[in-house]
């Protein structure tokens, strides 16, 4: 499970990194995977509202966000978003980023996609403000809570701290360590409840990730599931996103992964093998399974989904009777 924190002070070591950090720091004790990102420091940049995103779900600047940014969202299943108060809102370094996700807000209103994660996916919002006024974080809640809703992570709480200016000021504050505990606790248990489903293949190329993203999309609340490869190829194949978008399952910013890659989320409860090469490799601790599926090369991708489709319902009916 990757919790994924924008951090958004162009402070280096600020209050709001601090916060974040023990945030994450929570979340790791609690077996999550964990990544900053510190977006002043990335090449992320304005969105120029070139139109786009709201036709093709894609947008053309190519910067960190592209390259990286658009994927660790998706396979995010907590996104933390972190800033100070900058004039009552968050400040301009990640309102670039928010701006930029933009795309997702039109894959899933425009273009009628749903991401396999989105039952699941929670947001969080951590903030200081130097005043103590009532308001102080209206601005920035507000936006937060529009594009958490964007990238289908709900707001789930904040960890909100006024009269917060100089660098150190919160490392100093007496509750906030306990309050980050509490509050990571409480967000990761239903998460961590869950069962943990690998589909396995040479790849990870087509069938894997076809896999995985039906079997979230039926039952991400009952199992955290990935895919990954033995040797992961570059890129998805021509037609396999295209293919899941038929049936309205968006697998656009996925990227094929390394075994290892994937093992980091922690060991998985159940791998499914999907070829010959997937069902020679033993993990220790999981029950294994062998599905006898079409070579990812010998069916067009649509026939894939659709016999995949059928294999997921039949596992989940079998799992969730016994
Ligand atoms: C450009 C700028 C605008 C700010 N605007 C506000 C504000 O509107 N309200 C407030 O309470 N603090 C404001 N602050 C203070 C910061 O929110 C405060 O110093 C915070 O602790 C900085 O967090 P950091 O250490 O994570 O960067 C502002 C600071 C800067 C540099």
């Amino acid at each position: 499970m990757l919790v994924l924190g924008l951090q958004g002070s162009p402070r280096r070591n600020g209050n709001t990194r601090f916060l974040l950090s023990a945030f994450l720091e929570a979340a790791e004790r609690r077996g999550a995977r964990t990544r900053l990102l510190s977006v002043p420091e990335a090449d992320i940049r304005p969105c120029r509202e070139l139109g786009v995103c709201e036709k093709r779900g894609t947008c053309p600047i190519r910067d960190d966000l592209a390259r990286e940014g658009y994927g660790l969202i998706r396979e995010a299943e907590v996104v933390v978003l972190a800033s100070p108060v900058f004039f009552y809102g968050m400040t301009a370094q990640i309102k670039a980023l928010v701006d930029r996700c933009q795309v997702f807000w039109a894959r899933k209103y425009r273009l009628r996609l749903a991401d396999p994660r989105r039952a699941t996916r929670r947001g969080f919002v951590l903030s200081v403000g130097a005043t103590r006024g009532k308001n102080l974080f209206e601005g920035l809640l507000l936006s937060a809570r529009y594009f958490l809703d964007a990238i289908d992570a709900p707001l789930a709480g904040s960890l909100l701290y006024r009269g917060i200016e100089g660098p150190g000021d919160l490392a100093r504050h007496p509750a906030v360590r306990g309050e980050v505990e509490a509050a990571v606790e409480e967000l990761l248990a239903p998460l961590r409840r869950r069962r943990r489903l690998l589909f396995l293949a040479r790849q990870d190329d087509g069938i894997g990730p076809m896999a995985a993203a039906l079997a979230g999309h039926r039952a991400a609340a009952a199992w955290e599931v990935h895919s990954a490869g033995l040797e992961p190829a570059a890129n998805l194949r021509p037609g396999v996103a295209e293919a899941m978008a038929e049936q309205g399952i968006d697998i656009g910013f996925q990227r094929p992964r390394v075994l290892a890659e994937a093992l980091a989320e922690g060991p998985p409860d159940v791998v499914v093998a999907l070829d010959a090469a997937a069902a020679a490799t033993r993990l220790e601790g999981a029950r294994h399974e062998s599905w006898e599926v079409p070579a990812v090369e010998a069916e067009p991708p649509g026939r894939l989904r659709d016999a995949l489709g059928r294999r997921v319902e039949d596992f989940l009916g079998r799992e969730a009777g016994g």
